[in-house]
């Protein structure tokens, strides 16, 4: 399949693995370079440039595919050093960037100086056409279903994806409740060139984290995400566990006046605990809503195949049935 996406980062597949702290790894991000997608490295897991730039040189052995690095841009305890995060990622030879949080416009003129391509993850449409503004190359859509920070305007991916579609002249992909060749038909279908996924990524045999956090993504059903830090304007939907409990718990009695500190203990830190050691009731950590979409834990290259698979059998069969007149017993999923 050929799309803007897959022209524009010299990929196989419009495929995109959104960058996610302590899961985009060289592991993950390799994997998904090889079997055809764009892997990513989270750029800010390496908790210094020097240590990113080793990431980066560990993904460059295992794979001569294109990949990318993400830097999120985010209220946090202490502000990392982005100048050289991103002298990390130009010296290591990546040549695509996936911004997230904040408007990615100060480091623009650094990022485009070292030739490379940025896709920004924003959760709106006027944030879109702020990037499109300011020189992004591609913008990666999110809708309000995402694993991780929906924004605050709450509009789901059937609305905002054909909202974006009428308003960009860049390329975006679909980002938030993506898990199969139905999410990446319809995502083509209203506009998008391709699609980003998250949550699925994290339940495949290569993510690398802990066995736990797998099986409570395939344990878990669409009913069983959070949003936490609503008050804060920092929305994140998570994981519902023991310790986003306590956390809604103290939002409840706290109100308007929460203030960050409040919940320290419920989201600081709480990455390692959760994919390194398995402690699922540590605290917040990012899930979608497509969670309700994922059954089982397969290789990368399984997951991606069957995607594409998928998707292509829904476009031949199902949906041109529809016009020649065979369509109507055509099965809504091609593959199981
Ligand atoms: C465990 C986890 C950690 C994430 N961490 C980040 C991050 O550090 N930076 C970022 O830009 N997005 C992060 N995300 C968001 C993803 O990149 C992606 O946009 C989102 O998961 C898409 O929604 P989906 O989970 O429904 O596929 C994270 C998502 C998950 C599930």
């Amino acid at each position: 399949m050929k799309t803007a996406i897959t022209e524009l980062f010299g990929i196989q597949h419009p495929i995109i693995q959104g960058g996610m702290h302590y899961v985009g790894f060289a592991e993950l991000a390799a994997a998904v370079s090889n079997a055809g997608g764009l892997g990513i490295i989270t750029g800010l897991t390496q908790k210094t440039p020097e240590l990113l730039a080793k990431e980066i040189a560990r993904c460059r052995d295992m794979t001569d595919k294109p990949f990318g690095v993400n830097l999120t841009f985010l209220p946090s305890f202490t502000a990392p050093p982005y100048p050289e995060y991103i002298a990390a990622i130009r010296e290591g030879g990546v040549r695509i960037v996936e911004t997230a949080g904040r408007s990615p416009e100060q480091y623009m003129p650094a990022l485009k100086a070292a030739g490379i391509k940025v896709i920004h993850k924003c959760t709106s449409v006027r944030h879109s056409l702020k990037a499109e503004k300011i020189g992004c190359d591609a913008v990666s859509v999110d809708g309000f279903e995402c694993g991780g920070h929906p924004g605050e305007d709450d509009i789901p991916n059937m609305i905002l994806l054909p909202r974006a579609a009428d308003e960009l002249k860049i390329p975006f992909v679909a980002s938030g409740g993506m898990a199969d060749g139905r999410s990446l038909v319809a995502s083509l279908a209203m506009g998008a060139d391709g699609i980003n996924m998250g949550t699925r990524f994290v339940a495949t045999k290569e993510a690398p984290v802990h066995d736990n956090v797998k099986r409570a993504l395939v344990e878990a059903t669409e009913l069983d995400t959070r949003l936490v830090m609503r008050a804060l304007r920092n929305t994140e939907r998570v994981l519902k566990n023991k310790g986003v409990d306590q956390l809604l718990e103290i939002e409840r009695e706290k109100g308007a006046s929460l203030k960050i500190q409040d919940i320290h203990e419920q989201v600081a830190g709480v990455y390692p605990k959760v994919m390194v050691d398995g402690e699922m009731d540590a605290g917040a950590w990012s899930c979608g809503m497509v969670v309700g979409l994922i059954n089982d834990i397969p290789t990368v290259k399984e997951l991606i195949d069957r995607v594409m698979t998928e998707a292509e059998q829904i476009i031949r069969q199902r949906l041109t049935g529809f016009l020649d007149g065979t369509g109507a017993k055509a099965p809504t999923r091609a593959v199981a």
